[in-house]
């Protein structure tokens, strides 16, 4: 276990000692995500561990890479392109308005979602109400969240796919997006697995709502991907409004283990990281602005012509000096860019 994990472990298992006593858990509906980490006991420093009721020796899930002797070492397929501090910085918590009755049901959809899991992760940021969150329970909620963001790009990609292959037409440009959008989900997760391991029941509720929203994306998708594209700009927004609060209570003093927090190497080596700026909170900070990056991309996507329009993420434009979109965030706008601008 090495510096910065002892640092979060300690404190965090402190908190969790600290909420236990005062029966914190006990008044919120509890659905046994809870209960699994509210039993962590800590009987010596060197046997802390944070966000886990499995058993040490069965904590091999995540083992770093084999070294093999021929491979040196295998990158990213999607390099992350690269952004300044100011760009991170100014990214919004933003909403777009609903138009049609299609953007009606895929923004109620997410509303409902949004509640189900918040009550699932105990989460709640509320300002008139007393603060309940903790490092570990943002923690909880951002692996949790992780797990199901990776899927729609996944699902997307692989549709847009077979049907490119059924009809023998081509996709304009749009698989690769949404399949660097999941590659980009899954890097969230794999960073935040580098800080916190789940319990045994919220393993199987990840396995559930997998099982559930894979089929459900899937079947949705088939009947009308632009509804699709537009839930996933709702949900991305929520996203966004998520690491925004995370950010901001960081920045309050309300999440003391993580002021000194050094990002996992992982996450290091993706975002690439400068020197001087690659502490938790700089890595929320980019998982923020890659959120607002898929919000954009998704509401984009669900004002265009599903079967025929070039994806404009990856279009080279006629008057490049004109703002457009592109793979990085200069230019981004929050509610999407309107077919007439772009296509
Ligand atoms: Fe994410
Ligand atoms: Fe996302």
């Amino acid at each position: 276990m090495n510096g910065s994990t002892t640092l979060l472990t300690h404190t965090l298992t402190a908190n969790i000692s600290r909420a236990a006593s005062k029966s914190l858990y006990s008044s919120i509906a509890t659905t046994g995500l809870r209960a699994s980490y509210a039993t962590i006991r800590a009987p010596s420093c060197s046997s802390r561990r944070n966000f886990s009721s499995t058993r040490r020796t069965q904590l091999e899930f995540f083992p770093p890479p084999k070294n093999t002797p021929n491979i040196k070492t295998t990158p990213a397929s999607w390099p992350h392109p690269t952004a300044s501090e100011e760009q991170l910085k100014q990214i919004e918590v933003a909403h777009r308005e609903p138009r049609t009755f299609s953007d009606w049901a895929a923004y109620n959809m997410v509303r409902v979602l949004r509640w189900g899991t918040d009550l699932a992760t105990g989460y709640r940021h509320d300002p008139n109400k007393p603060y309940v969150m903790n490092e570990r329970k943002w923690l909880v909620r951002f692996i949790f969240l992780e797990t199901v963001a990776g899927v729609p790009g996944m699902v997307a990609g692989m549709l847009r796919h077979y049907r490119s292959l059924r009809r023998m037409k081509r996709d304009n440009g749009w698989i690769e997006t949404m399949l660097e959008d999941a590659y980009n989900e899954r890097m969230h997760l794999l960073t935040f697995m580098k800080m916190a391991e789940p319990g045994r029941f919220m393993k199987l509720m990840i396995m559930g709502a997998q099982g559930v929203f894979g089929n459900g994306f899937f079947l949705a998708y088939l009947l009308s991907p632009k509804t699709c594209h537009r839930f996933v700009g709702y949900l991305e927004e929520e996203a966004t409004k998520t690491y925004s609060y995370a950010i901001e209570d960081l920045e309050s003093g309300k999440l003391p283990a993580w002021e000194n927090l050094e990002a996992p190497d992982i996450a290091v080596r993706y975002w690439n990281m400068p020197e001087g700026k690659r502490t938790m909170r700089d890595l929320l900070y980019y998982i923020r602005a890659d959120e607002a990056k898929h919000r954009e991309i998704h509401h984009t996507l669900g004002n265009l012509n599903q079967a025929e329009d070039p994806n404009p993420f990856v279009s080279e434009y006629k008057d490049p000096s004109k703002p457009h979109p592109g793979k990085g965030i200069d230019h981004m706008k929050s509610k999407g860019w309107e077919r007439e601008e772009v296509v």
